[in-house]
């Protein structure tokens, strides 16, 4: 593939390109252009008045509290990311102007080999963060940032850009993680991640929980520590300070700091960003969609301004663009879904439900037509040795009534069972190289063949799907109560019930291979991390296998 063709079809990954346009056209009013080395660098946030005062220093306090990250590479370029926030739990605390940061990227943690630098604005319009989509990077290099405000110098972060398109990969290791609930445990799954200077590390969504102070309780002592960030009579995170505030709150976390500034992230959420199992625009209880969807809106804003995504995911209102390709050289294509923004209602209820008529409409969807269209022609168009489908809910099917009638639950996969299986279908009748599903949500580890026919447990598996446990969700106490279901799921060929860990894979040509990280105790924040089991898959052989 020459580098033209191989850059338009990157660019045709990388997200809609209808939503693609208009997000640029939009995003091309807001931009500020700054010089770094005579290149024209554009730099999000809302256009400011020319009279507009620019801040260059910050006040008395610290500025950067909630440390920095960048996210999505490419062959050429990374996203880096920070946000000034003297006040992080107070709404930022900044003056509401915007601000000019200067940022160096270099060869060497140490900066002695600046490779480029420049300055950008952090606008008040998104909570003076900063996202700078920096390109002109050499392939699979590391690179180290840093961004200054006045005599203020942030903390260093480690970055990596993807491999050239079409390149050979020899391999690539990375993390990933879902559902950290800052009440229910430290973040030491965080730390650990955070010391395995992973190329990449990806989040499976549940980044925060929106409820209020102890609103999720799993332990009789009360939380290991509080929420903040929800001010006002309805308990939830629902306006945009709020979803600042608790976004902020989670990112004094110094191990998720620390993971955040190791590598550089892919991100997708789930539905705790926003409002527990909300689908598209209905949310959990039903309220009438235009208040939903002016909620759904600060959330996204505030996931936002919180992650380092480029400008094409900026949000318009209640919209964000979010799934998106990712290639990794010859070696993987990461595609990351969106199962929130666009499905269905849960067709059969929230909760455990016997698969009414409405799960077996052909209808419906838990990717929305388009993205479905997408990740399929995504799935069609990949040359990679691996094809990594980074989403959200547990693929494999899970029967989980009590007594002799069957019931899934609503918010997975087995919930929207015709929407899985024209995913599943097409893996087989285009004959999609090697594809591994990476899922969170579920608080625990899981590794599973998928099948063609869950009923049929003697057919060879078409793909493959490995679960992170939760970062702390769920608590020190382990959910044994799946362990019931096991027997009657043969292709669930490893399951672990304790909270409190991490997934890493370890990712060449021939090899897939699979270790579950387990945080011995999540009420230690000094606690030790240990892989508790290890799996692998083989390139050609879908399905689960001893490592
Ligand atoms: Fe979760």
């Amino acid at each position: 593939m020459n580098p033209i063709d191989a850059r338009v079809r990157y660019e045709r990954l990388l997200s809609h390109s209808a939503d693609r346009r208009r997000l640029l056209m939009s995003g091309a009013a807001a931009a500020t252009t700054v010089s770094f080395f005579g290149r024209p660098t554009r730099v999000l946030g809302q256009a400011t008045p020319e009279a507009s005062p620019v801040a260059t220093h910050g006040g008395s306090s610290p500025s950067f509290t909630l440390g920095v990250a960048s996210g999505d590479p490419t062959p050429d370029g990374v996203v880096l990311w920070t946000r000034l926030a003297p006040s992080p739990l107070g709404g930022g605390g900044t003056d509401p102007i915007p601000y000019e940061v200067r940022w160096e990227l270099a060869r060497d943690d140490g900066f002695g080999d600046i490779v480029q630098s420049g300055r950008a604005i952090a606008s008040p319009v998104l909570a003076h963060s900063v996202h700078l989509d920096v390109t002109g990077l050499e392939p699979a290099r590391e690179y180290y940032y840093r961004f200054m405000l006045g005599d203020e110098v942030s903390p260093t972060g480690r970055t990596k850009t993807a491999p050239a398109l079409g390149a050979e990969v020899e391999r690539l290791r990375f993390g990933f993680a879902s559902c950290s609930m800052w009440e229910h445990g430290w973040f030491t799954a965080y730390r650990d991640m955070a010391e395995q200077g992973f190329d990449l590390i990806l989040h499976l969504g549940d980044y925060i929980y929106e409820y209020e102070p102890n609103g999720y309780d799993v332990r009789e002592e009360g939380p290991l520590r509080e929420h903040t960030g929800e001010d006002d009579a309805t308990g939830e995170t629902d306006a945009l300070v709020e979803y600042r505030n608790r976004f902020a709150q989670y990112r004094t976390d110094p191990h998720l700091q620390a993971a955040h500034a190791s590598a550089p992230w892919v991100v997708t959420w789930d539905d705790h960003e926003t409002e527990n199992d909300y689908a598209g625009g209905m949310s959990e209880n039903n309220d009438p969609v235009p208040s939903f969807l002016a909620r759904r809106a600060a959330a996204y804003q505030a996931y936002y301004e919180h992650m380092p995504l480029r400008p094409s995911s900026m949000p318009q209102g209640p919209d964000m663009q979010l799934y998106r390709g990712l290639p990794y050289g010859n070696l993987a294509e990461f595609v990351v879904l969106d199962t929130r923004q666009y499905r269905d209602d849960q067709p059969c209820g929230d909760g455990v439900n016997v698969r009414c008529p409405a799960a077996l409409d052909p209808n419906t969807t838990l990717l929305g037509p388009e993205q479905e269209r997408w990740l399929l022609q995504t799935l069609d168009a990949s040359p990679a040795r691996w094809n990594v489908l980074a989403q959200q809910v547990m693929m494999a099917e899970l029967e989980q009534a009590e007594g002799p009638s069957e019931g899934y639950w609503g918010d997975s996969w087995s919930a929207y069972p015709m929407a899985r299986n024209r995913i599943l279908s097409h893996l087989t009748s285009r004959g999609i190289a090697n594809p591994v599903v990476i899922t969170g949500d579920i608080h625990t580890a899981w590794a599973n063949d998928l099948l063609a026919d869950w009923t049929d447990a003697a057919a060879a598996p078409i793909g493959t799907e490995y679960i992170c446990t939760s970062i702390s969700a769920g608590g020190a106490e382990p959910a044994t109560f799946f362990e019931a279901y096991l027997p009657d799921h043969p292709f669930i060929r490893f399951f672990d019930p304790n909270h409190g860990g991490y997934t890493s894979v370890d990712l060449t040509p021939d090899l897939w291979r699979t270790d579950f990280h387990q945080v011995a105790s999540l009420l230690d924040p000094a606690s030790t991390v240990e892989i508790v089991a290890s799996f692998a898959t083989e390139a050609g052989r879908p399905g689960v296998q001893p490592a």
